[in-house]
């Protein structure tokens, strides 16, 4: 039907005759000329009607918003002065002979050219939304990252292997999402939350490097970087340890990076320990592009006056930090007072500050609500510690050491972004040396931090039973600019270790069996070492874009609630179809409802 893409139309093509299929964007009307602005997926091209053309023009009089055109026209430069440097085809415009409008438009509900327009708009009239050139674009980038992995991986000898979706509950820790059976009266499918075990058995099977891009489900509370359904770059590989598959990680990653935005990432990535990480970063995913850091002063604080500290630090699980802010004495009460209220998100129940107005002065040198009740070393040891000098403000957190770090975390990177402590640049990091176990509170029990196939470090296999809390495990995480893009580990491949593990979660014999007891069985057949890791593409994916959540890269996403608003899913559906899957509803809808 066309000859050439709007958005391709340059000055190459003047005196051509061209034919553009396309929407109109914009239709202006210029005292006897009428100007479309037309629009296709590579970009937009002025299209000028003329009253010359008499059958063209009475139809351009008619043109609305996205009506889909065909235009004929001759190339021609534009007049000097009318040039736009913004376009690609800004010096140029196509004179239409002929026009036909091939299918006219609705009004539609918003113009695609608005920044302001609510996400729930969007969403709901997503097909519309994704006309416009940012979402083309992020979606594009998203296909190009895709394909560049699927050539490396290829060239590094994996092959792409489905693996179902229809499948028992997966170990990765979230809420399964479920399918009645049919044919089973009162029996469930779940979607993978990962094809982790799937993958496992791949190795067992010899096919020594897999890998799929490929959907997974997690019933869990949504965020920004967060979906119910999102996909995962995944792979596993066979008599590979933890530095080869890091490796082949890192050079993935550099190279599609390269390709696809021109950005040269370090080589190597830098790594950090998981306890370097919460003690310096109060987090697992450090955003190494904010300057800040938090100090340690438990230590220091157990036999001061003031409670609010003295308190946590004398608790096993209570941690007193500090969180340095350069130049930070320029801070306004308001100012301190926001902060306040944004670490209470984070469960704080306040946030104790020190202004250094001058160090030469000792105490009388400090300005704050606290110093009165901190002994000389404890003042002495924050001051060290920290490094403050004159000018600077130093904020407290003390509490549980999960709340200490989620505020002061949450808190340095905030103001490390605006206070100008943060570089605009790509900090990509492995964060290693895992515990195998986090102990859970409210249940009393020990957790995986992984899942529970993760190996244990070299030497650590004593500790899972006498010390649990103090194996570390094979386990790495790949984060970029605060962000967790990936994580994997080398996986238990020898029956007895795997015992240990699940003794120290405290599985019975009856739990194992029931849930992974066909991963268990295989492991006896001759299971090579091996292990692997997951990307989560949607994530990359926004970050390379610059897009604030990985709903802006992801076609037809859900809602913070879990909804499709355009297909309007979640729905009820009718009570045959409930019957065929035996399902009664505990909460059947009212007819009003
Ligand atoms: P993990 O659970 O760390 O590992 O998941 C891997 C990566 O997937 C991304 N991700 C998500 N992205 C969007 N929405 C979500 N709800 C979501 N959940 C996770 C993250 C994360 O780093 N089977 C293991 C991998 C392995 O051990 O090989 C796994 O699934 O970027
Ligand atoms: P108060 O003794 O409650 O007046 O608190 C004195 C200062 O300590 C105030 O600046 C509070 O914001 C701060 N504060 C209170 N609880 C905590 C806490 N758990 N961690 C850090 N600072 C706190």
């Amino acid at each position: 039907m066309r000859t050439h893409y709007c958005g391709a139309v340059t000055a190459a093509d003047i005196d051509t005759i061209v034919t553009l299929c396309g929407w109109a964007h914009r239709r202006r009307d210029h005292g006897g000329v009428i100007f479309i602005d037309l629009r296709d997926r590579e970009g937009t091209v002025q299209v000028v009607v003329d009253p010359g053309t008499p059958e063209a023009f009475r139809l351009a009089e008619e043109v609305r918003s996205e009506y889909v055109l065909k235009i004929e026209g001759r190339v021609r430069r534009r007049p000097p002065g009318t040039e736009n440097p913004n376009l690609p085809t800004g010096e140029v415009e196509v004179v239409a002979q002929r026009l036909e409008v091939l299918n006219p438009s609705a009004t539609p509900p918003f113009l695609l050219d608005d920044e302001s327009l609510s996400e729930n708009v969007r969403l709901t009239y997503r097909y519309l939304d994704l006309r416009r050139p940012m979402m083309q674009r992020n979606l594009r980038l998203r296909y190009r990252v895709a394909k560049l992995m699927r050539d490396y991986l290829d060239a590094h000898g994996f092959i792409e292997i489905e693996t179902p979706m229809l499948t028992r509950s997966t170990p990765e820790g979230a809420r399964d999402y479920l399918v009645p059976s049919r044919l089973h009266d009162g029996m469930f499918y779940a979607l993978p939350q990962s094809p982790q075990l799937f993958k496992q058995l791949l190795m067992v099977s010899g096919f020594d490097r897999y890998y799929q891009i490929v959907k997974c489900f997690r019933d869990e509370d949504l965020r920004a970087d967060r979906q119910p359904e999102f996909t995962q770059v995944d792979l596993e590989a066979s008599f590979l340890d933890e530095e080869a598959i890091m490796g082949l990680v890192e050079g993935m990653l550099r190279q599609v990076f390269k390709a696809a935005i021109d950005v040269d990432l370090p080589d190597p990535f830098p790594r950090m320990s998981y306890s370097e990480a919460m003690r310096r970063y109060g987090s697992d995913k450090p955003d190494l592009r904010v300057s800040l850091v938090l100090t340690e002063l438990t230590d220091v604080m157990r036999d001061v006056e003031f409670k609010v500290f003295a308190g946590p630090a004398n608790q096993p699980d209570g941690r007193v930090a500090a969180l340095l802010i350069p130049g930070g004495g320029a801070l306004t009460r308001g100012e301190i007072d926001a902060y306040t209220e944004f670490v209470k998100i984070y469960g704080a129940k306040g946030l104790a500050w020190i202004k250094v107005n001058d160090l030469a002065c000792g105490r009388e040198g400090l300005q704050s609500p606290i110093v009165k009740n901190l002994h000389d070393a404890a003042l002495t040891a924050i001051l060290e510690r920290t490094g403050a000098q004159n000018g600077d403000l130093i904020f407290f957190g003390a509490d549980r050491a999960k709340i200490v770090n989620d505020a002061l975390g949450a808190l340095r990177i905030k103001i490390g972004h605006e206070k100008g402590h943060a570089v605009d640049a790509w900090r990509p990091l492995w964060v290693v040396d895992f515990p195998m176990f986090e102990w859970n509170e409210d249940e009393k029990r020990w957790d995986a931090l992984h899942h529970p196939f993760t190996a244990p470090k070299p030497g650590h296999e004593d500790w899972l039973a006498s010390d649990p809390g103090r194996a570390l495990s094979r386990a790495y995480d790949i984060v970029l600019n605060g962000w967790e893009i990936g994580g994997g580990s080398i996986r238990i491949h020898d029956e007895a270790v795997q015992e240990k593990v699940f003794a120290a979660l405290n599985l019975g014999e009856q739990e194992r069996r029931n849930k992974f007891g066909f991963l268990l069985d295989a492991l006896k057949y001759g299971a090579p070492p091996h292990g692997g890791l997951a990307l989560g593409l949607d994530r990359l994916v926004a970050l390379m874009a610059g897009a604030d959540s990985i709903r802006d890269v992801i076609a037809f996403p859900k809602t913070q609630r879990a909804n499709c608003l355009m297909t309007g899913a979640p729905n009820r559906v009718d009570e045959r179809q409930l019957r065929e899957l035996h399902i009664r509803l505990r909460n059947p809808p009212t007819s009003a409802g």
